[in-house]
């Protein structure tokens, strides 16, 4: 616990240069290695590509992108639905994960309730649930640093509305016990029934751990919301598909939401036209076709990570084991500082300064 108390640095295992300016034409072509944002640099699998590819290029018909998707999102129901071999109506598909932890916190979080984070975790839920009018309470790690779920627990009463859990948790790659989310879930509805849990495994692919576990298995135990994304191992950052499962009362909550009329004449539309047709195409193909795409990138990322890891022990850097395609290390300076210092040599990347 006491090297987090000092300064942090958090670093990446995927990198990629890019012109990320001049692609609005406005500025000078500026290449970075992009630490930051967890980006899978092998880009999606190929079927993506071309799938994307033809939507992108479809003329104006029948199917093209002058027409609406298909507000049913049929198609991506469909292959979520056989992917995890789960009903379409637990199923929530979203214009990234990021957008599911807006709605979460947009149809649940009124009243000035309670909304548990643990910190450092991912922090774009928290700000969600702070602009929706969300109390935020934050509960520092364990000092095995993962995340403290007695501590949460101690947080826990009648206002609490939704605690966000991140599984692998970001920055710090750590994973939740299995025993000890089983206890948690029964813990925290035997305090407060109403209480949903948001289980993030947005880094699920990257996972070493045989003892690692997915939450769905539990979505009908009580409020639990596990969210995916095609944002990270799948290499669809820049498509922006997301999706939560979930009970089908919760899933019904958080996608009835928009588009009243449309449903007054027939349609069940749930969010309306939130996943493009181009993005569908995407995460379509690479739900059906992307499992080697997935191993070779993991692939990469363990060979990556033992570099890194290697490379902090030389330093004399203190690092944490990392189950995701990031790693958190001590860097014994300003985390702030080096994040800024970095930048200027064209790396982009997280510091952190002390968090509590
Ligand atoms: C833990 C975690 N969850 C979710 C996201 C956002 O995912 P999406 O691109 O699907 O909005 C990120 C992005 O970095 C993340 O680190």
């Amino acid at each position: 616990m006491d090297y987090l108390k000092r300064e942090i640095l958090l670093t990446t295992g995927g990198f990629i240069t890019t012109n990320l300016l001049s692609a609005c034409g406005k500025k000078k072509e500026s290449k970075f290695i992009r630490l930051a944002f967890n980006e899978n640099p092998l880009g999606p699998c190929k079927e993506a590509i071309e799938a994307m590819e033809i939507a992108r290029a479809e003329s104006p018909s029948f199917s093209g992108l002058n027409r609406y998707p298909d507000f049913l999102q049929g198609c991506i129901m469909d292959n979520i639905s056989t992917y995890h071999n789960i009903s379409i109506e637990n199923i929530v598909c979203a214009c990234g994960s990021s957008e599911i932890f807006n709605i979460v916190a947009m149809v649940f979080g009124k009243n000035g309730e309670t909304f548990i984070t643990p910190i450092p975790s991912f922090s774009l839920p928290e700000k969600c649930a702070s602009v929706w009018g969300m109390r935020i309470e934050r509960v520092e790690l364990a000092h095995d640093h993962s995340i403290d779920l007695d501590a949460i627990l101690e947080k826990v009463d009648n206002k609490t509305r939704v605690i966000y859990l991140s599984n692998p948790n970001n920055p710090t790659g750590t994973i939740i016990k299995k025993k000890d989310f089983e206890n948690f879930l029964l813990t925290v509805w035997s305090i407060n029934s109403e209480t949903i849990i948001v289980l993030d495994e947005a880094y699920c692919h990257y996972v070493n751990d045989p003892s690692y576990f997915t939450g769905l298995n539990y979505i009908n135990e009580g409020p639990l919301i596990i969210t995916r994304t095609f944002s990270h191992a799948y290499g669809l950052a820049g498509a922006r598909v997301g999706y939560a499962l979930t009970n089908k009362k919760i899933a019904y909550e958080m996608g009835g939401l928009e588009v009243k009329s449309l449903s007054e004449m027939g349609f069940h539309c749930k969010l309306g036209a939130n996943i493009n047709r181009i993005a569908e195409a995407g995460a379509n193909a690479s739900l059906m076709f992307g499992e080697a795409h997935i191993k070779k990138t993991k692939d990469l990322n363990n060979s990556v990570v033992t570099l890194y890891n290697k490379a902090f022990s030389e330093l004399g850097y203190e690092y944490i084991p990392s189950q995701a395609n990031f790693v958190f290390v001590n860097v014994g300076i300003n985390g702030n500082n080096t994040q800024a210092y970095l930048y200027h040599k064209n790396i982009l990347d997280t510091g952190f300064n002390r968090y509590s």
